[in-house]
């Protein structure tokens, strides 16, 4: 069975105090994960090692990086490479989150460099693909997911391609209370599944784990994750509140 996972993406919110603290309170009001499922906290770099000391010991529970740079090494200040977070046991990390994309102007080019780096140090890119509303309103999202996979992933081996997870996003249902009907994941995740499909075959296509994120909390967790093509989902807001992640887990096939 493919991977089911929950990934809280906390963004910049929390200080250290608040964070270790909704970390601990979470593992308090979670179920024990099942072996082909996983709880994954992507937290600002200054949290990582407080979290990753705070989840060690629970099996299936581990921290991700919100992003890692493009480059290797060198003369990039306030980036952060893919050595360093491999250096700290770090074994996950986002790559091209929307709100990266805008705000930091991250290219689907560039967003294929940090797989390609990430791939290299053993650490697995939860890849962030989604489309604009506008997109949505001319029904154009097909195309556009695809785009960007062909752009980011494409490049890459059936071997490499399998330790990537990929997480779709539509922008007009994140931190807007607005989420995608599971027919509407559902459609595009068995789009992205069939893209994958005709590019590395059948086998590879059905090992890879497919979240959705947008909006996803507690009360619709069960609903979207019931989805065949659904794999769990990258969760913002309702990632901030322990008993909310917990039940979101929880609601993994
Ligand atoms: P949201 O964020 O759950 O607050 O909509 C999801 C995300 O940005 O990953």
């Amino acid at each position: 069975m493919r991977k089911q996972i929950a990934a809280a993406n906390w963004k910049m919110n929390l200080s250290l105090t608040e964070a270790t603290t909704l970390a601990e309170q979470f593992l308090q009001e979670m179920t024990p994960a099942k072996n082909h499922q996983l709880i994954v906290f992507a937290v600002p770099f200054p949290y990582l090692t407080a979290i990753q000391q705070i989840v060690a010991d629970t099996p299936q529970v581990f921290v991700a990086a919100q992003d890692c740079s493009a480059h290797a090494k060198g003369a990039y200040t306030g980036d952060t490479s893919v050595a360093m977070l491999q250096s700290i046991g770090v074994q996950y990390a986002l790559v091209g989150h929307s709100e990266r994309r805008e705000y930091q102007l991250e290219s689907n080019e560039l967003l294929a460099q940090k797989v390609n780096q990430c791939l290299a140090a053993g650490i697995t890119p939860i890849f962030c693909c989604g489309e604009p509303s506008n997109v949505r309103e001319e029904e154009k999202q097909a195309g556009y997911v695809t785009h960007q996979l062909k752009e980011s992933l494409f490049h890459l081996s059936a071997d490499e391609l399998q330790k990537v997870v990929i997480a779709y996003e539509p922008i007009w249902a994140i931190g807007t209370g607005k989420t995608a009907t599971s027919e509407q994941a559902q459609d595009m995740h068995a789009h992205i599944r069939e893209a994958l499909q005709i590019q590395y075959g059948a086998e590879v296509a059905q090992s890879i784990s497919i979240l959705y994120g947008g909006s996803v909390k507690a009360a619709n967790a069960n609903e979207i994750f019931s989805r065949s093509d659904v794999d769990g989902g990258l969760v913002g807001g309702a990632s901030l509140v322990a008993t909310e992640f917990a039940a979101i887990a929880q609601a993994l096939r």
